[in-house]
C-alpha cells in the first residue's frame, strides 16, 4: 500500500421515506421488493473522509464519531470498502482509513445508515479513483444500505425497485410542495432489532406482508401524483397509511417486531387530534419508536411547538427538504 494517499471527503443527509422500503428480493445486492419515495432532510449530515493510506498497516480502520468501530459496524464498512476496491482494481492490501462524523443518532430508526452509506459511497469511490455519475453512485450506495441509494439526491426522491443491480437506483422527482418534517425523537438509543433482521422476519412469517407489497405500488403512484399536484393532504394521508401498514406487517410477524413504545402511540393520537383541529400533519415511522410528522414549511413551526408542548420529554426538531451529496474540494 505504498505511494500517494488517495483521499476524498463527502457529506450526505438523512432521508425519511413517505412510501417505505421494507423487504429485499436479493439480500446481497439490496434489491427491494417495492419502489419507495423519500424526502431528503436538511441538517442531518454525515461527513466522511476515506483515505487509501494502508489503514493501520494491516487492515481498514473505521472511526465513527471519534470511536473506533468494531464488530458488525466495522464489518459492514469493511465489506463496502472491499466492493469499492474490487471495482477500482485495487487489491485488498490497499487498506483504508475512514473517519466519519454524524449529527444523527446511530441505529435509532433516524436514518443514520442512509446518510452514512451515501457519504461513504461518495468518499470511497472518489478516493479509489472511480468516476461515477449520480446514478452509479446511487447504485453503489444501495449496496451499503438500501435507503442510502436515496440520500445521493436532494428533495423528493424515488428509488426504482428495478430487477437487477443496474436497474435499481434512485432519482429525484418533481414536487410542488415545500415539505417539512417534525422529528419527534422519543428514544435515540440503538434499536433492539436491526432493520435487516426485521425485514427478513416479516417477509418470511408475516401473513400481512403480501398485501402491503401489493398496496404499495398504488400508494406510490398516488403519492407521486399528489406531490406533483401540490396536494399535501393526499400525500400525507397516503404516506401515513403506507407507514402504518408497514408496521402492521411487522407486528404480525413471528416473533413480532414491535418498535412502538407507549410514547409512540401517544404521539400518533396527538397528530390525529392536531389534524382534526385543522393543522396539516401526518405521521410516519421507521424501524424505531420515533415519529416523524410530515407537514409543509408554512406549518412546521406551529406543529413543532404543539408537539413539543405535549411531549416535553421528547426532542422535537423541524427539518426541511435538504440537498444531496456534496464533496469537499481537496486542499480547500
Ligand atoms: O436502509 P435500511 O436497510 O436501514 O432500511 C430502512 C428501512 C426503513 O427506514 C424502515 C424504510 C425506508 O424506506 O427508509
Amino acid at each position: 500500500a505504498a505511494g500517494r494517499a488517495r483521499t476524498a471527503t463527502a457529506s450526505a443527509n438523512a432521508n425519511i421515506a413517505l412510501i417505505k422500503y421494507w423487504g429485499k428480493t436479493d439480500a446481497r445486492l439490496h434489491l427491494p421488493t417495492t419502489s419507495s419515495l423519500s424526502l431528503t432532510l436538511d441538517e442531518t449530515w454525515t461527513t466522511t473522509t476515506v483515505s487509501f493510506d494502508g489503514g493501520d498497516g494491516v487492515q481498514d480502520v473505521v472511526t465513527i464519531n471519534g470511536l473506533r468501530a468494531q464488530g458488525t459496524a466495522f464489518e459492514r464498512v469493511h465489506r463496502f470498502l472491499s466492493l469499492v476496491r474490487e471495482r477500482a482494481g485495487l487489491g485488498e492490501a490497499e487498506a483504508a482509513s475512514v473517519t466519519s462524523t454524524s449529527m444523527v443518532p446511530l441505529a435509532a430508526g433516524l436514518a443514520s445508515s442512509a446518510a452514512g452509506f451515501a457519504a461513504l459511497a461518495g468518499a470511497a469511490s472518489r478516493a479509489a479513483g472511480l468516476d461515477l455519475d449520480a446514478r452509479g453512485l446511487s447504485r453503489l450506495a444501495r449496496r451499503g444500505s438500501g435507503s442510502a441509494s436515496r440520500s445521493v439526491f436532494g428533495g423528493l426522491v424515488r428509488w426504482n425497485r428495478g430487477t437487477d443491480d443496474e436497474t435499481s437506483y434512485a432519482e429525484p422527482v418533481p414536487c410542488a410542495l415545500d415539505l417539512a418534517m417534525v422529528v419527534v425523537a422519543l428514544d435515540t438509543g440503538p434499536k433492539a432489532v436491526s432493520s435487516t433482521e426485521a425485514m427478513r422476519r416479516t417477509m418470511r412469517t408475516s401473513p400481512l406482508y403480501p398485501a402491503w407489497v401489493e398496496a404499495s405500488a398504488t400508494e406510490l403512484a398516488e403519492a407521486l401524483a399528489a406531490a406533483e399536484a401540490g396536494d399535501l393532504e393526499r400525500l400525507g394521508a397516503v404516506a401515513e397509511a403506507n407507514a402504518l401498514g408497514m408496521h402492521a406487517t411487522m407486528v404480525a410477524a413471528r416473533p413480532p417486531v414491535l418498535y412502538w413504545r407507549p410514547g409512540t402511540v401517544a404521539v400518533l393520537h396527538e397528530v390525529a387530534t392536531l389534524r382534526q383541529a385543522g393543522l396539516p400533519v401526518w405521521a410516519t415511522m421507521d424501524a424505531g419508536p420515533n415519529v416523524k410528522v410530515l407537514t409543509d414549511t408554512a406549518h412546521a413551526a406551529e406543529a413543532a411547538a404543539a408537539l413539543g408542548g405535549l411531549f416535553p420529554e421528547a426532542s422535537v426538531t423541524v427539518r426541511r427538504g435538504g440537498e444531496g451529496i456534496r464533496y469537499e474540494q481537496p486542499g480547500s
